[in-house]
């Protein structure tokens, strides 16, 4: 890895405690971070170098994976240093760009530079614009800006962030994050496609029945109330991370696929989805928003009653949707989509559903549960396949099991290491594109306008279950339902536990 300085913009918030720092340290302890490195931590109170380190060491100890060893720690700390920075103040960075020369000479390194964003989207263009107007970026090494959602508030003003930014950083050197696409299972199944080619063949409209994206969480709206009732499902999951997920699955990709690939597939998916009318808002997405229920027994209030939020808020905490991509191989598949917080349990999987081309023809025997591959990302992270076998109790029924085909095969990695091991080494395979961006807020922006002109119907689910009833209409008219669900007229897949199968290497 090339030699870097990781310089780190609000490194005394909460992602850099939680996130950052963890995996950073996940990524020295394996030997991932390269051998000349050293991180400038910025933030508006006035710290210590060693106040700074110490401050690290705690959310090491706090948020790390692996257990803190002492030693490896103190290593590990040697590279952090401290600076304080008005993010306004373009002499402040006149000032940065001294001591981050310095730190480069005092260790030979090569002026590569990774900035780091851990701040509100409010602060991402005066920044680039003093790293420009400073000469922070314009050192003989390379040089990229990483930063995380929201991009933008809506389709105009994120594209307004973007020429911005534009103006100091090419688009090849800025890395967006989206945790998903560091999830271990989406890259698996990125890799499980490429590599078999008898999912390639399955994988198109002749064979596959629908797709199911479900991303369920059981937090409410936490004390995030001043960002979510202006953002609700829609904005803060719907537009980026589902969207992604609904890239990634249907994307066609020939085995050796690097970045530029990958992103011009994932382009063509998100070009290929049917744009939904203002006025047809509500014959495809649900809104919903939770009323006060039970999360494992607990009693927990409605949205409305929640610190900070409106006592009237027609905001979103629930979203369903059907969505169609119209290109040769998924043209007639339905993609459906939903998300929500206060629901009955967290489990975020990709459901794909094969067809029954026996039951189409009416020569079925008897009930016989469809083929499916479920990647799932929680609770458990793991790629099944769910197959039919006989009943061994002899008894003529057919019974689903499940094949794993991800043994485990130690801890996975957490979202955060593999990007920001993936931004330092300069790959960008896992980062959000913005012509990806773009085209997602493009088809998200009439339903924006639909919400907020309420033109679609907001359903009122209980807290605890799995969202309006709205959303399971919504797959039963095309003759479907959601994919373990815990009801009580579940079909037999997950009516009853299925068999695990486990292959071997
Ligand atoms: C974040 C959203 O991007 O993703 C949160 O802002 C949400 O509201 C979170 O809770 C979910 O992430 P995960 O990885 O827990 O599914």
């Amino acid at each position: 890895m090339d030699p870097t300085t990781f310089i780190l913009f609000g490194a005394t918030g909460d992602l850099a405690k939680r996130k950052i720092y963890p995996a950073l340290y996940e990524l020295f302890l394996q030997e991932k971070l390269p051998h000349s490195f050293s991180l400038i931590g910025l933030g508006r109170t006035e710290l210590t170098d060693e106040v700074f380190q110490h401050n690290v060491e705690q959310s090491i100890h706090s948020f790390a994976r692996s257990q803190a060893d002492d030693a490896a720690l103190k290593r590990f700390l040697q590279v952090f240093r401290y600076n304080v920075l008005n993010i306004g103040n373009v002499e402040d960075y006149v000032q940065l760009l001294k001591r981050v020369e310095k730190r480069e000479e005092e260790l030979g390194l090569t002026p590569n530079r990774l900035f780091y964003l851990s701040v509100g989207p409010e602060f991402f263009e005066p920044i680039a614009e003093n790293i420009q107007a400073s000469g922070l970026g314009s050192a003989n090494g390379w040089k990229r800006l990483v930063i995380e959602k929201p991009f933008g508030h809506d389709l105009p003003s994120a594209r307004q962030l973007n020429e911005k930014l534009s103006s100091a950083f090419r688009e090849d050197e800025i890395y967006r994050i989206d945790h998903y696409l560091g999830k271990p299972m989406v890259q698996r199944l990125e890799s499980l496609h490429q590599t078999n080619p008898v999912l390639q063949a399955l994988w198109n409209n002749h064979h596959i029945a629908n797709v199911q994206i479900t991303a369920n969480e059981t937090v409410g709206v936490e004390t995030r109330a001043g960002y979510y009732d202006h953002v609700g499902a829609i904005r803060d999951m719907f537009q980026n991370h589902m969207l992604q997920l609904l890239m990634m699955t249907a994307i066609q990709l020939p085995h050796n696929s690097g970045a530029d690939r990958v992103r011009a597939k994932k382009k063509k998916v998100i070009e290929a989805l049917v744009p939904v009318q203002k006025h047809e808002v509500g014959l495809s997405i649900i809104r919903g928003q939770y009323t006060e229920g039970a999360i494992q027994g607990k009693p927990v209030p409605d949205y409305r009653s929640e610190p900070g939020i409106a006592p009237e808020s027609m905001n979103d905490t629930f979203i369903a949707a059907r969505l169609q991509i119209d290109d040769y191989f998924w043209r007639g598949v339905p993609f459906y989509i939903r998300t929500g917080k206060r629901l009955k349990e967290k489990s975020t999987r990709i459901v794909i559903e094969f067809k029954e081309p026996l039951k189409q023809t009416g020569t079925e025997q008897g009930d016989i549960a469809p083929n499916l591959l479920i990647v799932e990302m929680s609770p458990d992270e793991r790629i099944t396949l769910q197959l039919n076998t006989p009943d061994p109790q002899g008894n003529g029924k057919l019974k689903p099991i499940h094949i794993d085909l991800h043994p485990k095969d130690g801890v996975l990695p957490e979202a955060y290491e593999s990007l920001i091991c993936d931004a330092m080494q300069g790959n960008p395979t896992f980062f959000a594109h913005w012509d990806e961006v773009e085209m997602s807020w493009a088809w998200v922006q009439p339903v924006l306008e639909a919400f907020a002109d309420n033109q679609v119907p907001l359903y009122m689910y209980p807290a605890g279950s799995y969202g309006p009833a709205e959303a399971d209409a919504l797959l039963a008219q095309d003759g479907y339902h959601w994919w373990f669900d815990e009801k009580e007229t579940d079909t037999p897949a997950s009516a009853e536990a299925p068999k695990e199968v486990v292959l071997e290497h």
